[in-house]
């Protein structure tokens, strides 16, 4: 499926970068955001100093717009995304980027690059990336003064290669994010200590990592990207409780999903890791990996399979409602859909 415009092959897309016409720029200075703007430059030069390069000063979001069915285009519950950068400011000492603010400013990179939502039933959306770092000068251990707020668009597909085909995870003998406690925020420095055990997971042949709590090591947490979904023999989703995992909006959201729209049960709740082989299905969920099947986990000598020819039944059914409801085909939740245009 090729776009006239953009002359972007939809279907053929992956998880990359691929640049868009227009990104929003909003800088912090003398305790105030100034009004922002879009830029067509994607390029960012900063001091040679600046809290983000010396202490890692920074945080990201992500979310999609999509193309729904009569030919709109969505965004799915943005205002979570606004709350949850705001609740990793605090974390961070870095200045709130109040919702009204970034709810207008997606409004705007998504509108500003139109052309690259991709098409309804491509299976492709429009990425967005909201993000924030210390800019000014500083040297001695303390928070930046100076701030730049940023979003920029990037169309992308499916988040794991091979189509929607069931993934490998292994326990690692790494913890998630290192300094234990900021596992519920999403900073820069969390994803940097990931990248080791993810280079480490794929040169032994598995898709991503499943963490276990660095406290005991003993109960289920998350992969380096995405929250975990078990479904249980009597088909009652369950997933991991805990205060170090990145509270998922997808995962908030199909938990809502299991209970209101299937009629299943659905629980949060420790997970210890001895559970894992009595669950019927397994899947990853994010906005990236959307919901993608697990079909084996190893620890260690311990192999644990669901099956890697296909997505299981209730994951299946979690799929299509949540992604009906975010193309248009079923009908949202009071407030889950913005619509941009
Ligand atoms: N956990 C981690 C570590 C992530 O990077 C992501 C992706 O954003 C998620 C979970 C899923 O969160 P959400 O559903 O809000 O995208
Ligand atoms: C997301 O799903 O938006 C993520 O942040 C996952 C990963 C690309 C960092």
């Amino acid at each position: 499926m090729i776009s006239t415009k953009k002359d972007i092959d939809w279907s053929s897309l992956g998880f990359g970068y691929v640049k868009t016409d227009y990104r929003y720029v909003s800088n912090f200075k003398d305790g105030k955001w100034d009004e922002g703007f879009l830029s067509t430059d994607e390029t960012v030069t900063i001091h040679e100093s600046a809290g983000v390069l010396q202490y890692a000063q920074t945080c990201f979001e992500g979310m999609k717009a999509y193309r729904t069915v009569d030919g709109s285009v969505v965004c799915f519950r943005p205002d979570l995304n606004a709350q949850r950068m705001a609740d990793t400011c605090m974390r961070l000492e870095m200045p709130v980027f109040s919702q009204e603010r970034f709810l207008d400013a997606v409004e705007k990179v998504v509108k500003a690059n139109l052309d690259f939502v991709p098409p309804y039933g491509s299976g492709a959306s429009l990425y967005l990336r909201p993000y924030m770092f210390g800019t000014n000068a500083v040297i001695g251990v303390k928070p930046a003064q100076e701030f730049q707020f940023r979003i920029f668009a990037t169309p992308v597909g499916l988040y794991f290669k091979g189509g929607v085909k069931p993934i490998s995870l292994r326990v690692p003998d790494f913890d998630r994010a290192a300094p234990r406690g900021t596992g519920h925020i999403k900073a820069g420095l969390n994803y940097a200590m990931s990248l080791h055990p993810i280079v480490d997971a794929h040169n032994q042949g598995f898709n991503e990592n499943m963490y276990l709590d660095s406290k005991t090591r003993t109960n289920v947490e998350e992969t380096g990207g995405a929250n975990i979904i078990f479904v249980t023999k009597d088909n009652t989703v369950v997933t991991p409780k805990s205060d170090t995992i990145l509270p998922s909006i997808t995962r908030r959201s199909l938990m809502y999903v299991a209970e209101h729209y299937l009629g299943l049960k659905a629980e949060e709740r420790v997970v210890p890791f001895e559970e894992v082989k009595t669950f019927k299905e397994c899947a990853l969920c994010g906005t990236a990996a959307v919901l993608s099947p697990v079909g084996r986990v190893v620890n260690k000598d311990e192999e644990i399979i669901f099956g890697m020819d296909k997505m299981g039944e209730i994951t299946q059914k979690l799929y299509d409602t949540l992604t009906g409801i975010q193309m248009g085909r079923i009908d949202a939740p009071e407030g889950w859909i913005r619509k941009i245009k």
